[in-house]
């Protein structure tokens, strides 16, 4: 009888001590920082725009805008941007900044930012002319290498350091499959 409550109280103990250790761990666990936090994460910073912004959302963003302008002047594939660089040539910029918030949430969601969404269209229905016609066309396997071609440019003439472009690089290429229609 002694040993039973002996073993017992063994087990108690070992149990108790595990419980201990392992919520011990979990209190002190580190999250592994996001795509986002490398870019910047949720620092607020002064937007040159005026008020604060997310220091990633507002290097997203740079990055978004210089990439489009590189786009903009690429023979390769700025055909499909007709609708756009019309409107852009019109001195209409209503399509830009509507693409440039999309294209900014999509990336915010992408790389882990948590207080933004992306409310665009699926990344098939945007770029199926059928359902998207300011897409001019169905883009292939060599416009998608084109157009990331012109987000490493885009990215490297605002600074952004190799290592996190590699990284962006590796989100892009996941939509690859829904984008590419041809
Ligand atoms: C590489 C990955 C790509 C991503 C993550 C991406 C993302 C997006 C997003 C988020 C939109 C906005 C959709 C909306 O607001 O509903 C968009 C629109 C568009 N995309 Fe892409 N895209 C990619 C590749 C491409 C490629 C390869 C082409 C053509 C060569 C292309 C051409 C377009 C066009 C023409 C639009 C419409 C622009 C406008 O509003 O005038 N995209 N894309």
């Amino acid at each position: 009888m002694k040993k039973v409550l002996f073993l017992n109280l063994v087990a108690v103990l070992v149990i108790t001590t595990t419980c201990v250790t392992s919520c011990k761990k979990n209190e002190t666990a580190t999250v592994a920082p996001t795509l986002y936090d490398s870019l910047g994460g949720t620092t607020m910073v002064a937007d040159p725009r005026g008020g604060m912004i997310e220091k990633g959302r507002l290097g997203i963003r740079t990055v978004v805008d210089s990439t489009v302008f590189v786009i903009a002047g690429d023979t390769a594939i700025n055909s499909y941007f007709t609708v756009l660089l019309a409107e852009v040539g019109a001195n209409n910029l209503s399509g830009f900044q509507a693409l440039e918030k999309s294209l900014t949430d999509f990336f915010c969601v992408a790389t882990g930012a948590k207080k933004f969404s992306y409310s665009g269209k699926s990344m098939v229905a945007a770029h199926d002319p059928a359902q998207n016609s300011r897409m001019n066309g169905k883009a292939d396997n060599g416009d998608f290498d084109a157009f990331v071609n012109d987000l490493v440019k885009g990215a490297q003439q605002v600074g952004l350091p190799l290592d996190l472009i590699q990284r962006v690089g590796r989100v892009v290429e996941t939509t690859r499959t829904q984008v590419v229609q041809k």
